[in-house]
């Protein structure tokens, strides 16, 4: 759409005309009233000309040079000093002509010049034509900023659909699995929680928390009669439970949401150790992506600690101790080290996040032999 320069409307702008000789003032009144500009406000004394400003905000600012106690460049210079504020353009009233003297007025910021004695027309154009520019100016800066707010909803409302679309596919994994809603949110906020101390930026820490309830979303395309298996696996069907890394990779991979490209890559690489023993591909120390090795540990303390058909749950003090001794086998020593510093927010997000029947506190740890432990959360 064309920018319309000049409507009618701009003889309604605010103009500010200064010279401390009344009787320019009152001869620059009468042409621009003749000519149906109706917002003037003539000023006298140059120091008042930043307090008027403050009030009126005027579209142009004519201004006589030579004036006592301030002159025109000295006026400029104070409302250049005003923060936060967009001049509007500023013409020089004047009957010089001298060459220097013109490109120190330009220097400074003024736009035109009016020569004295004053001919009408060529004051007429000036006032039109710098009020169509300012004009101008304003509508275009107002739709920048219009089109950036726009682009800023699209792509939130973007964020807000990716991350609906992971939520739902967690929530799809969960109808098929043991894990719960809750557990899920644990070990999404204790992973966040932990990316947060690993100096993780606020984008990061968020996309971390929304990504990590998926690392098992693969497990919805495992069979039945293998996924929901109550006792051991047997190693052909073990080899198939591996595959849910792959597959969630597949499911999720995508180059279009850094979101999406976050939550496939813990799909694919959560079971990892730090030692090399963990699958699918035996990725040791840091070839593990650092999101996977936070992901690891908060999985793996919030599995101990929650109660699954095929076991009791564990105490906090118990998953606390068996984490710390897999410092450097299972996992990294340095997610190791941020989570005993954050631990009691972890016990918080625990407390907030219980599944209905996890009693608080409860240990079977007397019960259970930690190669039974390592099996209850290897899948
Ligand atoms: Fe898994
Ligand atoms: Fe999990």
């Amino acid at each position: 759409m064309l920018l319309n320069l000049y409507s009618e409307s701009l003889k309604d702008s605010q103009i500010f005309i200064v010279d401390d000789e009344p009787v320019n003032l009152k001869l620059i009144e009468r042409i621009l009233k003749t000519e149906g500009y109706t917002a003037l406000t003539t000023i006298t004394e140059p120091h008042r000309v930043v307090e008027e400003f403050l009030n009126v905000r005027p579209q142009l600012i004519m201004l006589d040079i030579n004036m006592p106690g301030l002159n025109g460049f000295e006026v400029i210079q104070q409302l250049q000093n005003i923060d936060n504020v967009e001049l509007p353009p500023i013409v020089f009233l004047t009957a010089q002509n001298d060459h220097s003297y013109r490109t120190k007025a330009f220097e400074c910021g003024v736009l035109d010049f009016i020569c004295k004695p004053f001919n009408r027309l060529e004051l007429l154009s000036r006032v039109k034509n710098l009020l169509a520019l300012e004009s101008a100016h304003h509508e275009l800066s107002a739709r920048n900023n219009s089109l950036e707010a726009a682009v800023e909803k699209r792509t939130e409302d973007l964020r807000k659909t990716q991350v609906q679309v992971v939520q739902k596919l967690g929530r799809a994994a969960e109808f098929r699995d043991n894990e719960t809603g809750a557990h899920l949110l644990r070990m999404s906020n204790i992973s966040a929680l932990i990316a947060k101390h690993f100096n993780f930026n606020d984008e990061e820490v968020q996309n971390i928390l929304y990504a990590s309830p998926m690392h098992d979303v693969g497990k919805i395309a495992i069979p039945d009669h293998i996924l929901l298996k109550p006792g051991k696996f047997e190693p052909e069907e073990w080899e198939i439970m591996k595959t849910h890394t792959t597959l969630g990779y597949d499911i999720l991979n995508s180059d279009e949401s850094a979101l999406l490209r976050l939550a496939s890559e813990i799909a694919l690489y959560h079971h990892e150790k730090w030692n090399g023993t963990g699958y699918p591909y035996q990725l040791a120390e840091e070839y593990i992506p650092i999101s996977c090795r936070i992901v690891a540990v908060a999985d793996v303390f919030d599995a101990l600690t929650s109660k699954r058909p095929y076991k009791k749950a564990w105490s906090v003090q118990d998953a606390h101790e068996f984490i710390n001794e897999q410092s450097n086998q299972h996992f990294d020593p340095k997610i190791i080290k941020i989570f005993n510093k954050v631990f009691p927010q972890i016990i918080e997000i625990r407390d907030r996040y219980l599944d209905e029947d996890t009693e608080i506190g409860y240990s079977n740890m007397n019960k259970i032999t930690v190669p039974e432990k390592l099996a209850a959360v290897a899948n």
